[in-house]
């Protein structure tokens, strides 16, 4: 799929909690790390011509930096905000900031579970939202990331 000699850097951000993935509600969110997400996509990412940077913080400030950080180093963006999906303005200005691909991830599907997940406040300003496929999710959103930027 690449086609040009130099990879495009994506950033790949992971909210609160999800440092716990493996641990945490695996009835939920399956059995899988997130060290294992992340060498996953990076390996798919070479692939797809992509250099695949991983982040994970529980803190909203460290994510909006991060965000702000990627408007002149990345060519594409996967966020899974995890709970501040549902709360955080601070992070959704952020993603106003970015003139670039944002593909808002989310490993469960969201809006089978408690209302309160129902409602996205970054939903509106990503480019696409993946939802309820489970860590597979992650690839997903990869594969699509690249095609979206290749057709730029
Ligand atoms: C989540 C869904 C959120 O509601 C929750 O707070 C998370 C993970 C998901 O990936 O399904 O932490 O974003």
């Amino acid at each position: 799929m690449a086609q040009s000699k130099e990879n495009s850097n994506v950033l790949v951000i992971h909210g609160p909690n999800l440092n716990m993935l493996g641990k945490r509600e695996p009835e939920i969110y399956g059995k899988t790390t997130l060290d294992e997400i992340n060498a996953s996509l990076e390996k798919l990412g070479k692939r797809l011509g992509l250099t695949v940077e991983a982040f994970q913080s529980n803190h909203e400030g460290a994510i909006v930096d991060k965000i702000q950080d990627a408007a002149v180093t990345q060519k594409g963006l996967i966020i899974n905000p995890a709970a501040y999906t549902h709360t955080s303005i601070a992070i959704r200005d952020a993603l106003l900031l970015l003139d670039i691909p944002v593909i808002e991830l989310h490993i469960s599907n969201i809006y089978k579970r408690e209302p309160f997940r129902h409602t996205s406040v970054i939903s509106d300003v990503a480019t696409a939202q993946i939802a309820g496929f489970g860590v597979q999710g992650y690839r997903m959103a990869l594969e699509a990331l690249a095609r979206m930027i290749q057709n730029r």
